[in-house]
């Protein structure tokens, strides 16, 4: 299966991608998980987007597709399918997955749209915490670590980003909004958009996209 998850901040891409990875056995590569772990190491990449990342706007194209491109073009990492999380984020980026897949010959089965509601956003990106050590997510009310600040799977610090602050949270909701219509738009007029209410349990959200796979 060759996927793309689309969806506002706090949809649910991160907890499904983790979910749906394990069900079809396939490759997740999220930009964001990349480009936070480039900033953990304090490499020239990082340095160069924390500015965007930590003020909620978005790196700029050339960077985030560079990335995608090398990740396709070595290790053979999407061989049994890939799921990209994060990206595209512009028509820009979807035009360029298209030529990025397309020399490799793995074009995209489907373009899962999570559709989620303001308030569960705020609630979810407000209260979520992660692994430092591993990225496993969690929250406070939803999913709270068995320790407080102690990581379920490998026992690393779980923190709060720095992007998941209201102020930073409306900025990529604004950010979001702007870009989202003209990628719903492409994925829709190739006939590979598939929308979910993602406001239900990430279970049921599971179980929604594995009968509709099954279907297909
Ligand atoms: P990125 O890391 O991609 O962040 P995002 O798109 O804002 O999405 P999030 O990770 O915030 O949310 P999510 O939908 O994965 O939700 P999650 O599963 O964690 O990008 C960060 C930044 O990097 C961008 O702002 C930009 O600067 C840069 N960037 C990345 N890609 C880029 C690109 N292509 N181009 C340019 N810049 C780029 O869930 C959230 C919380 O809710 C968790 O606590 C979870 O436990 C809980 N939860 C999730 N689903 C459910 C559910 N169904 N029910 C109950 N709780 C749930």
């Amino acid at each position: 299966m060759k996927l793309v998850l689309l969806g506002p901040p706090g949809a649910g891409k991160g907890t499904l991608a983790n979910l749906l990875k394990d069900a079809l056995q396939i490759s997740h590569i999220s930009t964001g998980d990349i480009l936070r772990e480039e900033m953990k190491n304090k490499t020239s990449l990082g340095q160069e987007v924390k500015q965007y990342i930590e003020g909620g706007k978005l790196v700029p194209d050339e960077v985030v597709t560079k990335l995608i491109e090398s990740r396709f073009s070595s290790n053979n990492i999407a061989a049994n399918g890939y799921m990209l999380d994060g990206y595209p984020r512009t028509k820009k980026q979807a035009e360029d997955l298209d030529r990025i897949l397309g020399d490799s010959g793995k074009l995209l089965d489907y373009a899962i749209y999570l559709e989620s509601s303001l308030p569960v956003i705020i609630q979810r990106l407000t209260g979520r915490r992660v692994c430092r050590n591993c990225g496993a997510l969690f929250h406070i009310k939803n999913k709270p670590p068995r320790e407080e600040g102690v990581c379920d799977v490998c026992k690393g610090e779980v923190y709060q980003r720095a992007d998941d602050n209201e102020e930073t949270i409306k900025t990529r909701m604004d950010v979001y909004l702007k870009n989202a219509k003209p990628i719903v738009d492409y994925y829709q007029a190739q006939g590979k958009l598939k929308e979910v209410d993602a406001d239900k349990s990430s279970q049921e959200v599971l179980k929604i996209l594995m009968s509709m796979f099954d279907a297909s």
